[in-house]
């Protein structure tokens, strides 16, 4: 079974749906010496599928696969207590509030499906048919007969945590590696039940207090842009580091090009977490769209997903950064337009100059 430790440079290119991990990312990254993740959530099991297989095909099957835990699977950590008429009301009225959104961008606003699983269950099946060496899954826990399943294929589990009451769960569901998501990260926060407010604990207190509780590898993420973040992150107890917004800007990356010019416009001066664009927290850069709706939005995931989705696909396609979801790390300004695998062996490289080339 594949481990973190056969990584020569223990950097790993993060997941990042909607766009921004791709094949060729994933192939960067195995040829810098690290780990390219793919993001299996929002698409379809074929897309991913297909994604897998070119993605295989480049990195000599050296590759990830990122779930999400969809909130109405039984058994999923990720199930949200908050739910029924309660819910769907709050959930209308947001849909009332963003008409003048949807007005300004002339789309119309879907009936959101709270019971939308994302294909998760066939994307397992996928994974279990045709093994790649690790999985990693966030928003919650997968149940223990697909942990069971995954690792009798032979496949190494990675489940991200954000604090240590989630770092005990998935070390008691069977865990290979924990992925540790601390308050910089740019995106969704990992944190199991979407309703709860992330954890605020800075990512290296999180590791050290995480690294007395289990001896699994401890792979951090959140805000890395230079060397001395690597090395203060495996000082605190990281085997492994996984980088995000540091390659959103990357050629390789199939981030929007409004999102990648928006890192580096100087426009947007710093980053927020909100719920307003999807009910989930998660950390972008600080636009129109998230100065006008943060806080009015429910805890509801997926469906403030589905709302915001129309709204979000006609601001892409009118290059309008200010309807976008910029998501980004507070590290932001250190994402750079030159190839992953530069970047990823220059941090490597400025972590650790005594280090022989690689
Ligand atoms: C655009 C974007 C999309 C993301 N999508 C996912 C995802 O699909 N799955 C996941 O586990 N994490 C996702 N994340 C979080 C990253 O995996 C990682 O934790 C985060 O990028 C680390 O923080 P950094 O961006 O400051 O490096 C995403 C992050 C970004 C910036």
């Amino acid at each position: 079974m594949f481990t973190i430790n056969d990584l020569r440079i223990p950097l790993l290119a993060a997941p990042m749906a909607g766009g921004p991990s791709t094949a060729a990312l994933v192939a960067a990254a195995a040829q810098a010496g690290g780990l390219g993740m793919l993001a299996a959530g929002y698409k379809t099991v074929t897309a991913m599928a297909n994604e897998i297989e070119v993605a295989r095909e480049l990195s000599c099957n050296r590759l990830g696969v990122n779930l999400f835990v969809p909130a109405a699977m039984p058994g999923s950590a990720g199930s949200s207590p908050a739910g029924g008429a309660d819910r769907a009301a709050r959930v209308a009225e947001y849909g009332h509030v963003l008409e003048a959104e949807a007005q300004r961008y002339a789309v119309t606003l879907p009936t959101p499906d709270p019971a939308d699983t994302d294909g998760y269950t066939e994307k397992i099946a996928y994974l279990l048919r045709y093994p790649v060496p690790l999985v990693s899954f966030t928003f919650g826990l997968p149940q223990p007969e697909i942990v069971e399943r995954l690792h009798d294929v032979g496949t190494h589990l990675t489940l991200t945590v954000t604090d240590a009451a989630e770092a005990r769960a998935a070390v008691a569901r069977g865990a290979d590696s924990l992925c540790v998501q601390g308050p910089d990260a740019g995106g969704h926060r990992g944190t199991h039940a979407a309703d709860r407010s992330p954890g605020r604990q800075s990512l290296t207190a999180l590791l050290t207090e995480l690294a007395q509780l289990t001896v699994l590898p401890l792979i951090a993420a959140g805000g890395v842009g230079s060397g001395a973040d690597v090395r203060k992150l495996v000082a605190a107890g990281a085997s492994a580091v996984q980088l995000g917004t540091l390659l959103l800007r990357t050629p390789e990356s199939g981030a929007q090009q409004t999102h990648k010019d928006a890192l580096a416009s100087g426009e947007y001066t710093g980053t927020s977490v909100t719920r307003a664009f999807s009910g989930r927290a998660a950390r972008g850069l600080t636009n129109r769209f998230i100065r006008e709706h943060d806080g009015q939005a429910p805890a509801a995931y997926p469906e403030v997903n589905q709302l915001t989705r129309p709204l979000r696909a006609a601001a892409a396609r009118a290059g309008d950064p200010d309807g976008l979801a910029l998501w980004a790390g507070t590290g932001f300004r250190h994402s750079r337009a030159e190839p992953a695998q530069r970047v990823i062996t220059e941090l490597w490289r400025d972590a650790y100059p005594q280090q022989p080339a690689t």
